[in-house]
């Protein structure tokens, strides 16, 4: 089996509801076969090297409706699960899933699990929330999770016997890589037991650290949201002599939302990141580099994601969360001490801290956001009712497709420091590409 072959519950062989078509040329989408793949390593270099060794290219299941279905739509009960930190387009997630399997293919019956996998564990009493169209019709105008969202896990043996006593024959779980495991280790019970429920991940963070997919849902509207607070830090930093404004952004482990926020607002002089290993001190540390641009420009904006930095810490020991994701200590004020410090004697400067928090991920959706959630609620939906299970939906080279949870949630995506990415973020900020 290969590493992004998706496991299904049994044969398809009841007939889609869907009218679709099967032939070209009658102007009607068509069903998607299971021979559709799209080709994962779009590089020429890959292709010949597969050809070189008479090898398919790694390919990718794409995603779509199927001629034939697993459920049968008359008796089909699905639930939904919101887990995590919020992001925004989750509620959108929520309703394109509650409308496609309500619409598209006659199931009637959905369940909102309330307050993530807690909900999952009876013990909690939290109950659950029936679905309707008209429930949800409004809710992608607000950002939030309309079930409420916790973080952690709960006893998977507990919750898939929640599973088995309200007869739910389809999970769709909205999380980050925490909660897309948490989904990965129900649907491993669920087969240990031999049960015919379909688990379906569909990848929620605003760090965009799921690996592989092109991006998640909710980041680009983050670093929408973080490119306006960046203008506006920037005036604040160009009205005093020698301004620095330091805006602290989210990005835990990987520094997509800073990078990408830079980038589109391009006012700023220097991002650090995650990813790296910047010093502080000496001719080439970040300081040096600081006062070189005071001194030709007279202002600094600099972007910090909360995960950078954290080498310059003595850490007695790593904290976690409830999802198990490290604690980091607060870069931002870190950053903004050491640099006071630094020019008390050296320039007179002018320094803003500005901390946008959870404001970069609470907003709604914007319509880049809305559109591609609702591409992932209706491709999540029609790859479940077809039987497939243990997987994700994502965008992969801009195509939608059907990923094994496994594949990515085996590491997280980080920006690669030798990439056309960042060199785009060095170009567009003038840091030292040594930096
Ligand atoms: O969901 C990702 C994220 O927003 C990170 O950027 C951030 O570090 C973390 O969640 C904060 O989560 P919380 O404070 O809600 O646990």
């Amino acid at each position: 089996m290969s590493k992004f072959e998706i496991q299904n519950l049994g044969k398809a062989s009841i007939k889609s509801p869907l009218q679709l078509s099967t032939v070209r040329g009658d102007n009607i989408f068509n069903f998607i076969k299971e021979d559709h793949k799209v080709v994962y390593n779009l590089s020429l270099e890959a292709y010949k090297s597969c050809l070189d060794k008479g090898q398919d290219p790694v390919c990718l299941e794409k995603a779509g409706p199927r001629q034939n279905v697993f459920f049968d739509s008359k008796t089909t009960k699905a639930a939904i699960v919101t887990c995590g930190g919020l992001c925004p387009g989750i509620n959108n997630v929520i309703r394109g899933i509650v409308m496609a399997l309500h619409y598209f293919y006659d199931v009637k019956r959905i369940l909102g699990v309330p307050y993530g996998y807690e909900g999952l564990n009876p013990k909690m009493g939290y109950g659950f929330q029936e679905l309707t169209p008209d429930k949800v019709k409004d809710i992608h105008q607000f950002g939030g999770t309309i079930l409420g969202s916790s973080r952690g896990g709960q006893d998977v043996g507990v919750m898939v016997d929640t599973l088995v006593h309200q007869k739910i024959d389809i999970l769709f779980a909205i999380g980050g890589d925490g909660t897309l495991k948490g989904a990965d280790a129900i649907g491993e019970e669920i087969q240990k037991r031999g049960l015919d429920i379909s688990v379906v991940g569909i990848p929620k963070t605003i760090d965009n650290d799921i690996d592989i997919i092109d991006k998640s849902f909710g980041f680009e509207t983050s670093f929408d949201i973080a490119s306006s607070i960046l203008r506006d830090a920037h005036n604040e930093a160009a009205g005093a002599y020698n301004g620095i404004s330091i805006i602290k952004l989210m990005g835990r482990d990987s520094g997509f939302i800073a990078a990408c926020a830079s980038l589109s607002m391009p006012v700023v002089n220097f991002v650090l990141v995650p990813e790296m290993n910047f010093k502080l001190y000496g001719d080439t540390g970040f300081l040096a580099m600081l006062k070189k641009r005071l001194e030709d420009k007279k202002h600094a904006v600099i972007v910090v994601a909360e995960g950078a930095g954290q080498h310059l810490f003595n850490k007695d020991k790593v904290r976690t969360d409830a999802s198990g994701n490290i604690q980091h200590d607060d870069i931002g004020t870190f950053l903004k001490n050491e640099i006071s410090a630094y020019f008390k004697d050296v320039m007179p400067t002018t320094i803003k801290y500005i901390d946008p928090s959870y404001i970069v991920r609470s907003a709604a959706a914007n319509s880049g956001d809305s559109v591609f959630c609702s591409g992932l609620a209706y491709h999540a939906v029609h790859g479940a009712m077809s039987g497939k299970t243990r997987f994700v939906v994502g965008r992969v080279n801009n195509k939608y497709v059907y990923l094994p949870i496994k594949a990515v949630t085996s590491k997280r995506k980080k920006i690669d420091l030798e990439s056309e990415f960042w060199f785009s973020v060095l170009q567009s900020t003038g840091q030292p590409l040594s930096m």
